[in-house]
């Protein structure tokens, strides 16, 4: 309303940030919000942003029933619009296939991918062939022909507002944040659910290539987004200021690490020394986690630890907060934490 406009362009000119034109325009913090989220995409860390800030101003989350932690899968437009408000931006993140597929046997796998494959059991093989593609809805095994990836593509573009990419991770949560109107510590995080180097196997340049045709599907999809994200980029910051928040971003990352984190990185499950801290264990990776310091006050306390919870522990909390009279998720979470 005018009268908020008025009084912002006022501070904003006494804090020397109006420039006139264009330059600054008010925005207000956006509230609703849709994550897809994919596999293997950094998506635990995208999950704990989004539970700080909904947190933060109290807001309704929708959460997976009874002992459950996933909402359904693959994603269902319908479903989801159905108890979304309609001014609600739609959002996911994408990683590029050559640094996603990264674990054991790959090499091997991708040598001869149909002595692995097999069409008949497609509910295995969706991690093995165009996963994002299956994590959109869509049929992982179509044949790949230029209608069918243009169509999809529309409908992804209809659907989302903004596509995210894991290989340009705080470029991301800068256009994130401006795209959703927030504060720079919203978008602040310790990357979480990360593995430990030892449990991945990298690709041979053979595999590297194999993969894109493998799944030429998600290789399409990736490129199409990668184009269209720095075409986002190109249209609203710009590069040069690109470049400056994402260091804004580096350096309060870093501030708060000194001021949470005993180790100065993500250590093995071995070393967490707060079993409620430990992330779930998928597989045969081993996924890191942190230790914080012992001597901070409560309120430094309680925002550190928000940052490191991991996603199943923070997931039972917030359904034990908004859902107070139902059974409580069995995952331990730290119950001295309010
Ligand atoms: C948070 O939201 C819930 C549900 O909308 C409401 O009952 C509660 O009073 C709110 N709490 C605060 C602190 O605003
Ligand atoms: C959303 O939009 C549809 C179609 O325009 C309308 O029928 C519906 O009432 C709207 N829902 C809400 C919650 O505003
Ligand atoms: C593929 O899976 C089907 C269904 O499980 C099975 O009957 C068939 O033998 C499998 N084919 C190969 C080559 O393993
Ligand atoms: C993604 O876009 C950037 C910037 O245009 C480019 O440097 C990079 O090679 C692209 N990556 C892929 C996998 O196409
Ligand atoms: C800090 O938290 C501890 C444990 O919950 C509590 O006993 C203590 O009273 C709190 N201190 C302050 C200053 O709130």
């Amino acid at each position: 309303n005018s009268l908020d406009l008025h009084f912002f362009y006022r501070h904003a000119r006494l804090m020397g940030l109006y420039r006139g034109s264009n330059q600054l325009r008010p925005c207000h913090p956006r509230m609703n919000v849709m994550f897809l989220k994919t596999h293997k995409m950094a998506s635990s860390t995208v999950m704990n942003i989004l539970f700080r800030f909904s947190e933060k101003h109290n807001l309704t989350l929708a959460l997976p029933a009874g002992e459950g932690y996933h909402l359904g899968y693959p994603f269902n437009l319908p479903e989801v619009q159905k108890i979304m408000p309609n001014a609600t931006i739609y959002f996911t993140i994408l990683r590029n296939l050559v640094s996603q597929i990264r674990s054991k046997n790959v090499n091997e796998f991708l040598a001869s991918p149909w002595t692995y494959y097999n069409l008949s059991e497609n509910i295995y093989n969706i991690y093995a062939m165009n996963y994002m593609w299956f994590d959109f809805g869509y049929d992982n095994n179509a044949v790949d022909t230029e209608d069918y990836f243009q169509s999809v593509i529309a409908e992804i573009e209809q659907a989302f507002h903004l596509i995210l990419l894991t290989d340009y991770f705080d470029e991301s949560m800068v256009l994130l944040k401006n795209t959703l109107c927030w504060d720079l510590d919203d978008v602040v995080y310790f990357k979480l659910n990360s593995r430990s180097e030892d449990s991945i196997q990298e690709m041979t340049p053979e595999s590297k290539e194999k993969v894109k045709e493998w799944c030429s599907l998600d290789w399409k999809l990736y490129q199409h987004f990668n184009r269209t994200f720095w075409r986002r980029i190109e249209e609203t910051i710009g590069l040069e200021k690109l470049a400056q928040e994402v260091n804004l971003l580096r350096m309060r990352q870093e501030e708060l690490m000194e001021l949470c984190l005993l180790d100065p990185k993500p250590v093995d499950k071995s070393r967490i020394k707060d079993r409620k801290l430990q992330p779930f264990q998928s597989g045969r990776a081993n996924i890191l986690g942190y230790n914080l310091r012992q001597d901070m006050d409560n309120a430094t306390l309680r925002a550190c630890l928000s940052l490191v919870t991991p996603e199943l522990q923070y997931v039972s909390y917030l359904y034990a907060h908004q859902f107070p009279d139902k059974k409580k998720k069995d995952t331990a979470f730290p119950l001295w934490w309010r």
